[in-house]
Parts: structure tokens; sequence; C-alpha cells
């Protein structure tokens, strides 16, 4: 088994002419005519040969495409790559983690061992420089990425690294990327992190072995601590949502919590909860045999928090932190609960199970339920909890519900900042109301529509007067297929979400 890319990150004050490398990286608009300033000058150098390939109409700037072009020893570098910005109106920062997403692409598909980007150039001085930085940074592990540890006979190879400089000739400017780019390596180092968990299969990945996974982050890091309830430990602590979905498979569940203190005296605490069916066959409800396959990301939700919290640790960030992780397998078998089961939960309330397939909000309940024993002051779950929400809102945003607006709020920020999009959805009374159950307090699944909404109802049911947001990443956490800007399998959905907005929240202090 090999291990991903490693990418290797630093910025250097350089000419862009002058700068010795496989791929030099530069961006243009779609709409501006003529070449910025940066593109211009190089251009100059390369006789004209950037805007030879604009005037011919090969490249005209749209987001997503790029043109390569040679330098024939004209300037330092051997190529030069010049990735298409799309309308410069319509710019945002994720634009250039995008832009620098599809270089980095583009360079392990080239197997370049060295690349060198001046993306930021083209934004003037647009956004804070140190954002850029950061995100194309983040940018640069995204699109990097590809899951192959298993591959043992390949016919076309790659390299083990990618060597990666921001490069610019003003030496304050290099400063800056160099502060972005630290944090933006932390945050797209974790991403790759979740996303090669995620991609593991569940003969790999069981809820033992996420356990272990956990508890080796934590290990790893002064500021995290792990625990870790096994089936007897839950049976204990009457668990009872966790265990039902865990009892049709011999790889029993378990119950991870990470904690993380970043915070001083009378700082708030986070709690994150995430959705860790390490495989959701749907149990006694069997789903279709049809992409059945993809449900080894069912665990998404709990990797996404694990993730964060291994950017968090990193970072340093100055909030207390709960990673709440329940993690079971849902399979059928002569042990499996089954349809008409009541279940007793965690925080006391009975579930009537009309659907075993709904078994997301089965173990989340009990997660949600953990943090407000613990006294969180905010709780944010992440699930890939419905084929509603994906039904509803396609596979380029999260469903975000919750039961405060200040919070959703700032989880749309996040979001923008990130790159990680959420649509609001909603999950009040009228939706809670078709979760009654005539023989147990609630029942698992709604009637046929809404299903993204009842489910988030479901949740709501579950958190007290705490301020909560829920998202649903069915749809999200997952590319079906390669893009422009990265491989196919786990979008690692969720880490550069929640790092963004504790991130913010700590700054906002
Ligand atoms: N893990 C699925 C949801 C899902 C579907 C995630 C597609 C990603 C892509 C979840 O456990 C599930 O099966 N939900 C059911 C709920 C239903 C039985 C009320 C669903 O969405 O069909
Ligand atoms: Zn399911
Ligand atoms: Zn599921």
């Amino acid at each position: 088994m090999r291990d991903i890319i490693d990418v290797e990150l630093k910025a250097r004050s350089v000419e862009l002419g002058k700068c010795k490398t496989d791929m030099l990286v530069v961006g243009h608009f779609s709409d501006v005519g003529g070449l910025d300033r940066i593109c211009k000058s190089l251009d100059g150098k390369l006789a004209g040969a950037i805007e030879h390939v604009i005037k011919l109409g090969d490249f005209k700037g749209k987001a997503g495409t790029s043109a390569l072009v040679y330098g024939g020893g004209r300037i330092a570098a051997k190529r030069v790559l010049i990735v298409g910005l799309g309308e410069k109106k319509k710019a945002t920062i994720d634009t250039v983690r995008k832009a620098a997403a599809q270089a980095a692409k583009k360079a392990v598909a080239v197997k370049v061992k060295r690349l060198s980007v001046a993306l930021h150039g083209a934004f003037g001085g647009k956004y804070d420089l140190t954002m850029v930085s950061r995100a194309m940074a983040e940018g640069i592990y995204f699109g990097s990425y590809r899951y192959d540890e298993f591959v043992t006979v390949e016919e076309d190879g790659r390299h083990d690294s990618l060597k990666v400089e921001f490069i610019d000739s003003d030496s304050v400017k290099t400063k800056k990327l160099t502060k972005g780019l630290l944090d933006g390596a932390i945050i797209g180092s974790a991403q790759s992190y979740a996303r090669t968990l995620a991609n593991r299969p569940g003969n790999v990945i069981t809820p033992a072995v996420l356990a272990s996974a956990a508890r080796a982050l934590a290990r790893s890091k002064k500021s995290l601590t792990c625990s870790v309830m096994d089936e007897k430990q839950l049976l204990a602590e009457g668990m009872g949502g966790i265990l039902a979905v865990g009892s049709g498979s011999v790889n029993k569940p378990r119950f991870i919590v990470l904690r993380y203190k970043g915070g001083g005296a009378g700082a708030v605490t986070v709690g994150l909860v995430g959705k860790a069916i390490t495989f959701d066959s749907g149990g006694i409800s069997i789903k279709p045999a049809a992409k059945m396959e993809e449900m080894k990301l069912d665990k998404s939700g709990g990797i996404a928090v694990l993730g964060t919290m291994k950017a968090v640790a990193e970072l340093g960030v100055a909030v207390n932190v709960y990673g709440i992780i329940p993690s079971a397998e849902n399979l059928p078998s002569g042990s499996s609960y089954r349809p008409g089961d009541i279940i007793t939960t965690f925080g006391g309330k009975t579930v009537e199970v009309q659907n075993t397939d709904a078994e997301g909000r089965m173990i989340l309940c009990d997660g949600l339920s953990y943090a407000v024993k613990q006294k969180c002051d905010i709780i944010i779950d992440i699930a890939t909890l419905t084929g509603a929400c994906k039904v509803a809102l396609g596979q380029y945003m999260a469903g975000l519900m919750g039961n405060d607006d200040g919070l959703i709020k700032q989880l749309q920020n996040a979001a923008k900042q990130s790159g990680e999009e959420v649509w609001p959805l909603p999950s009040g009374d009228d939706y809670a109301k078709e979760m009654k159950s005539n023989i147990a307090d609630l029942k698992n699944i709604g009637n046929k529509w809404g299903g993204a909404c009842t489910a988030a109802a479901f949740l709501r049911q579950f958190v007290d007067d705490k301020k909560w947001a829920h998202l649903d990443i069915a749809g999200v956490e997952m590319f079906e297929k390669a893009t422009e800007f990265t491989s196919e399998g786990s979008s690692g959905f969720g880490v550069r979400l929640l790092t963004s907005y504790l991130l913010n929240m700590a700054g906002s202090k």
C-alpha cells in the first residue's frame, strides 16, 4: 500500500521570467481584454506566445480551462500553464482555490516535479493576500489528490511528491504568501487525510479501525485527547441508538470522542457530531444493489469531524471543541435491528424503527445527547443523512438546517470563505409533527415528502435548548467522476467549512 502524493509548499521571491521550474502557473480572466501586467511582462520574454494562444482562440480564459505554453529556453521555466479564471466580476476567493486545484491536477497528470504558482497576481489587491494564499494552498492539496493506495499495477505511474512554491518578485508579498500558505497547508492536508480515510472501503475501515485512527491522531497532538466506548460501555451507558444500528454486523460499533482544548477559561465549547456508518447496506430494509458500493462513504460526516479536529489542533485555534463520532456498520443479519423495534436512546427518548435504512439519525441522536451532556454551547452535526437532500440540492451544496439564525449565518459565511457551499432548508414544527409515533416518542421516518427536512426535525428533538445546526452532506461527500479540479471519490467536504467556522469564531473573540 502506498502513500498519497506528498505536497511540499513554500513561498519565494523571484521574478517570473527567472523562475527555474517545471511549470509556472498564471491566471487569466475571460472578460479582461489583453494581459495583466504580470502576464504581459512574461509574454514579452516569450515573444508573445501567450497572446498568440489567446488570439488564436485556443484559450478564452473560461473557468475550468487552461493552456500550456512552452518556454523553449526563453525563460527559466520549462512550461507556462495559463489557467482560466472566468469572468472577473464573478470572481470569488474560491476562483483562486479552484484555479490552484486545476494547476495541481495538471501538474500531477503531466508528472512535473516542481510547480511555481503566481495565480494571485491576476487578482491585484481585491482580496487580502494572506487569504488568497491560504485558498491557493488548499487548492493545491485538493487538486493534486488521488486515491490509489491499493493500485499495484499501474501503467502510467506518478511521482510520490509535488514541490510547490508561490512566487512573487516583491518580498513583502512573499511574506504574506508564506503566512497564508502555512494555514492553507494544514487545512489542505487535513482534508486529504479525511479523503483517504473516507475512500477506504468497508472491509478496511470498520468502526474499531476508525477508532484506532482517531486514537493515533490524538497521540500525535498535544492538545487532543481521545476516548472510545466499545459495545460493553455503550450498553452500560444506555446508547440504544448506536447499539441498534450496529447489532447486525460482526464489526461492532464504537463511540469516538476527541477533545481539543484551545480556549481559555470561559471560552465557548463547540460540539461537532459526525455520522460514521462504515458501510450502509440499509440493513433489513436493504438498499437496491446499484451503486451500493458508494455507501462506504457513509462515514464521511464523522471523518470530516476527524479531519477538522486535526486541522484545528495544528492551527492552535483558540476554542474548545468536542469531536463526537458515533460509528457503526449497518448490515442485515440474524442479529440486526428490525422494522418495528422500539429503541430507547441515550437521551431517554424512545424511537419506533420503521425503516432500518434511516440509521444515521439513530446514531446521531445518541451523539447529540452526548454533546448536550458535555455542556457544549453550540452543536453542529454533519452527516450523509438523506437521499432526499441529494435530490433537492444536487451535488454542489450541502443542506443546512438549524435552530439559531446567528449560527446559520456564521456557517453561511464560512461556506463562502471555504468554497464548500451550503443552502438553507427548513426543519420546524410541521416537519417535527410527522416524526411522532403512536407507540413511542418518535419514529425514524416521515411520509414520502421532504425527507431531508423531516430527518433534521428528528435530530432537533435531541439538542435541548442548545444552539444547533445540521449539515446534510449527502450528494457533496463525493465526486462520481473526476472534475477539472480534482479526482473522483471522497471530496472531504466539511473539513474546510468547519475549520473556517472555528477559525472565524476564535478570531471574533
Ligand atoms: N446514507 C443514506 C443517505 C444517502 C443517500 C447518502 C445517498 C448519500 C447518498 C441514509 O442512511 C439513508 O439510507 N437514508 C434513507 C432514509 C429513508 C429510509 C427515510 C434515504 O435517504 O433513502
Ligand atoms: Zn441508510
Ligand atoms: Zn446512511
